[in-house]
């Protein structure tokens, strides 16, 4: 039997969340989408500056029990589900380097690469051409690894802001398709 090692409360929004969304504030447009949507916190934020905003999450029971309630959410990993391009993607990931994913909230699995390899795999597709990905990494996690392989897909990425915390630094990448 597969283990299940899901929460069923969302992540509550922490530092890092409050720290992408001082980036998402400055953001507007059209269409954006908030993958890992947890809460809700970012993606009903995102719902203040673009006009059609979607938010998916892996785990069902989080979808469910959002204190953050926004409309058009979908339980998927990463956005497998979605086919439309949007302006702009958001995604606070889990980067936390783990041997293995025992919280899907914030395990990254091998380097902290593992799990986020597998949503910018997914996302892509989802980013117009010219649209942005923000995502967030920290120094816990082979961030330069991710930046790497978001270059390798054809992304423009930098780091965007770094904010030092006690054990870890933040650090918000910015990738232009
Ligand atoms: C660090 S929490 C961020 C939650 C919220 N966006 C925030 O900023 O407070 C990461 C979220 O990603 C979700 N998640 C983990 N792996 C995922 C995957 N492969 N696809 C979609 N969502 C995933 C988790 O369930 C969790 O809600």
């Amino acid at each position: 039997m597969q283990k299940k090692f899901y929460r069923t409360e969302a992540y509550l929004p922490a530092e890092d969340t409050f720290f992408m969304a001082d980036y998402i504030e400055k953001e507007s447009g059209l269409s954006a989408l908030d993958v890992g949507s947890g809460s809700g916190y970012l993606t009903k934020l995102l719902g203040q500056t673009f006009s059609f905003v979607v938010g998916t999450d892996i785990d069902f029971d989080v979808l469910k029990n959002q204190s953050y309630k926004t409309k058009n959410l979908i339980c998927c990993n990463g956005s497998d589900a979605l086919q439309s391009e949007f302006d702009l993607v958001v995604c606070n990931l889990p980067y936390l380097a783990t041997d293995e994913i025992l919280d899907i909230a914030t395990d990254g699995g091998a380097e902290g690469f593992e799990v986020p390899k597998k949503i910018l795999d997914s996302t892509l597709k989802n980013i117009k051409t010219g649209g942005k990905f923000l995502f967030m990494t920290s120094s816990l996690s082979n961030y330069q690894k991710l930046i790497d392989y978001a270059q390798e897909l054809g992304l423009s990425a930098k780091i965007l802001a770094r904010k030092k915390l006690f054990f870890e630094e933040l650090i918000l990448i910015e990738a232009i398709k």
